[in-house]
């Protein structure tokens, strides 16, 4: 490997080092309750040192009524062992100090200090001395190796944070092996084709706590100066801020069940239809007409909402023919206009929804193009829906 792309791979692999904090799992997990008794759950990126997923688990494990608990550990992680543990186990087992990948299986968490609550010191008691709780994996813990599939196998429901670099190819090997999951990820997967697909087919959805700033624990070398991200240190622990992440699953929520309250009447004056697109421009998706019988862009955000029993997913404004919806023209010899004028090439206008408008706008960006009379403007890139059940008077 060439030394540049070995350094990215490294620097790549450095930022997929941050840890969920107990207060996040237990704010999303605490809606699933019921859906996890008699389950074996895997946690599969999850070094149960490091990992509050294994904590919440294993602390929860009669609680919620589960069957098993198995976390693995990656001994491919820059840390693996080293700077974040968080239970108190000073010598750790052999085979963790030696750092190889193991794996950790859980069938019962016994109230070893008999004070009648399950709690951390059962836990790591549990660890310290139960000599068949935690084995040595033969490879290196990566979620698509073989023992790893098998452990995948053997699991109901998949609950982490994988790695956001590695999003794509987690999420489709939890697909493809018909698992029921639970797993944290950047908002941003949501316009990766493949995950958009899974959304569009009814086969993947949003959690409950999406958005808003989670901090997560990180190493001391931790480069967040590429993901933009805030960094606090307390009591000598870093944690970096993120505010775009999201839960992705398939295990149902009552949310995609709740139907979004319309109130707005539809009326050509207020909604814009795109130039490109067959489709009228709803800016938020609480402005969604209730009486429209047609398609409509709505922000990502949307998705948040979305209940598929009353909108369907048509597609998405990225400028190809995808899905049900795709650009009705192609602009030729196009041109950018920047607000001071200046001018480049505007294939770019070919990439999303455009709005003509006979004027040019006193703010933003345009574009001009062959045969267009008037300025495009383009949105954002959207999501176009059709209500299910248009014109259905709000109560
Ligand atoms: C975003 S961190 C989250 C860690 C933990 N799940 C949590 O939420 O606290 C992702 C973890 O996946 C591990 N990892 C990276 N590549 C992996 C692979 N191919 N197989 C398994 N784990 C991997 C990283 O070392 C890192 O610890």
């Amino acid at each position: 490997m060439a030394g540049k792309e070995a350094l990215v791979r490294a620097n790549r692999a450095k930022n997929d080092e941050f840890y969920t904090q107990l207060v996040d799992i237990e704010a999303e997990l605490r809606h699933y309750r019921d859906q996890f008794r008699g389950k074996v759950v895997f946690c599969n990126c999850d070094d149960p040192f490091e990992s509050n997923f294994f904590k919440f688990f294993a602390m929860n494990f009669n609680h919620l009524g589960l069957k098993k608990l198995i976390t693995t550990s990656y001994a491919g992680s820059p840390i693996t062992g080293q700077q974040l543990s968080l239970l108190d186990v000073k010598v750790l087992p052999k085979a963790a100090r030696e750092k190889p990948a193991y794996r950790i299986e859980i069938t019962e968490v016994p109230d070893a200090n008999n004070d009648g609550a399950i709690d951390l010191s059962d836990v790591e008691y549990l660890l310290k001395n139960e000599r068949n709780v935690l084995t040595p994996l033969a490879g290196d813990g990566d979620f698509r190796s073989a023992e790893c599939i098998a452990l995948l196998e053997e699991a109901d429901i998949v609950v982490t944070n994988p790695p956001f670099s590695l999003f794509r190819e987690y999420t489709a090997g939890l697909v493809e092996h018909g698992k029921q999951f639970l797993i944290l990820g950047n908002q941003n997967a949501i316009t990766y084709s493949e995950i958009f697909k899974l959304i569009k087919e009814n086969r993947l959805w949003l959690g409950y706590d999406n958005g808003g700033e989670k901090w997560f624990r990180v190493p001391n070398d931790y480069d967040h100066t590429t993901t933009g991200a805030r960094i606090k240190v307390e009591d000598g622990v870093r944690y970096l801020s993120m505010g775009n992440v999201a839960w992705f699953t398939n295990l149902d929520t009552t949310k995609r069940h709740d139907t979004i309250t319309l109130y707005k009447q539809y009326s050509p004056e207020e909604y814009s239809r795109y130039d490109n697109y067959d489709a009228i421009e709803v800016g938020r998706y609480t402005d969604i007409p209730y009486d429209f019988d047609g398609a409509m862009g709505v922000p990502i955000t949307f998705l948040d909402k979305y209940n598929p029993d009353q909108f369907e997913i048509l597609g998405w404004t990225r400028g190809r023919n995808e899905f049900e919806a795709w650009p009705t023209k192609r602009y030729m010899n196009a041109r950018q206009i920047k607000p001071d004028g200046t001018e480049s090439s505007g294939g770019k206008v070919n990439t999303g929804p455009t709005l003509l408008l006979a004027r040019r706008p006193a703010k933003g960006t345009v574009y001009v193009a062959d045969g267009v009379d008037g300025f495009l403007m383009q949105t954002y890139m959207r999501i176009i829906v059709r209500n299910r059940t248009p014109g259905r008077v709000p109560a």
